[in-house]
């Protein structure tokens, strides 16, 4: 019988958390379960951070606000922590502490709202046996196992939204405008936007780029009366034989990504500028893809998240993950999550070892995008 559960938010914010929240506590409640909030991820259960959650007051009025709440840790690996001794940087294993700390505060279940590197931490949690239920969250849309996760469809739905302002300054000028947008090392946020922003060229890191292939696209606009063009380029795009784009490098601990991508954007406008003698512009969109209200969608799946993974505690399904398969609410092993990233702690998540879900060729909207000749850099 689960009597008593926790709420822990971590990783990188999107808009939804809040109502992944109330979707839980409100399916608590409706079964006398209390709840509770862990505040600031795995660092609030390491800190012993919490609060109670309950819908008249700490969790009400949420739905729609972006943010979280509980806030969010990023760069939070508890299995391998960085702390100062002695005015030395070390590195610690304290997820010990976090195990104490959510038995002596009786937690039957923690659901752990969060992308990979989340999701791994939660499995080696399971392992040291506490009762964990994990719900796929990130902008980036790239967590294994899943169809989709939630907070993904508001980004797209803000990058759509700055392409269609890109598209009438751009006409208006006679320019190609360049949007970067996020999505890690993988491209469904620039491929999905680029098909609803009708973009004439998306760049995705699944696909190395020619850049003389997307000038190729432009310069046939050109000669057909178009004197402007969209281009959406995924963080993570890199060209053919070359590199990502790395923005700066982090000092957060280790087994967590110490890279921020970022500027490939600001390269491939130069490019096509140099290239098809048409001016180029670039907007990167930034953290705007992660904050404010989430989309009518974002609250729908974020409510249906919140509601089953209330429903897998109190059907004793503990060491899973939400999942969206076929269309249907689902659920699935956190060993399946983290795939060969089998090592406890070793690795917490958004590097080149943890296991996420990239754009595949046959995709749908690969083969659309193809279909309606938005260029892919190939
Ligand atoms: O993973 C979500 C995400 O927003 C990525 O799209 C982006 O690369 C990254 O987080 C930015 O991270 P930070 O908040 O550490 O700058």
């Amino acid at each position: 019988m689960v009597k008593k559960v926790a709420i822990l938010a971590n990783g990188g914010d999107v808009s939804g958390f809040n109502a992944v929240i109330r979707g839980i506590v409100k399916t608590a409640e409706n079964n006398g379960v209390e709840c509770y909030g862990i505040i600031e991820g795995y660092r609030g259960l390491l800190n012993n951070d919490i609060i109670k959650l309950d819908s008249w007051k700490t969790a009400s009025g949420i739905l729609t606000k972006g943010g979280s709440i509980i806030g969010s840790s990023t760069n939070a690996n508890v299995f391998n922590y960085k702390v100062e001794e002695n005015g030395q940087v070390v590195y610690k294993d304290l997820s010990d502490v976090c195990v104490k700390n959510a038995n002596d505060n009786g937690f039957d279940c923690i659901f752990t709202l969060g992308g990979d590197g989340t999701q791994k931490s939660a499995r080696d949690f399971s392992l040291k046996g506490l009762n964990i239920i994990g719900i796929p969250k990130t902008i980036d849309n790239d967590v294994a196992c899943t169809e989709i996760t939630f907070g993904y469809n508001t980004a797209v739905s803000v990058a759509t939204d700055a392409l269609d302002r890109l598209h009438t300054t751009g006409e208006t000028h006679h320019r190609i405008m360049v949007l970067e947008v996020m999505g890690r090392y993988a491209g469904w946020i620039a491929l999905e936007s680029a098909i609803s922003g009708g973009a004439d060229v998306a760049l995705i890191p699944e696909i190395p780029y020619d850049i003389n292939k997307a000038a190729d696209k432009i310069k046939e606009r050109m000669n057909n009366g178009k004197r402007f063009s969209i281009v959406v380029v995924a963080e993570g795009a890199m060209p053919k034989g070359g590199t990502i784009t790395v923005a700066n490098v982090r000092n957060n601990g280790i087994g967590v990504d110490n890279t921020k991508l970022g500027g490939i954007g600001e390269r491939v406008a130069r490019e096509l500028q140099e290239l098809t003698g048409l001016e180029a512009r670039n907007t990167t969109l930034g953290y705007m893809q992660r904050g404010g209200t989430p989309t009518a969608f974002d609250r729908v799946l974020s409510t249906k998240y919140g509601a089953k993974a209330m429903e897998l505690a109190m059907e004793g399904k503990f060491g899973v993950l939400t999942v969206i398969k076929n269309g249907k609410l689902d659920y699935v092993s956190l060993e399946d999550v983290v795939g060969n990233n089998k090592q406890i702690g070793a690795v917490s998540g958004n590097t080149a070892e943890s296991n996420i879900r990239k754009v595949t060729m046959d995709d749908d909207l690969v083969k659309t995008a193809r279909n309606i000749g938005i260029n892919l850099g190939d």
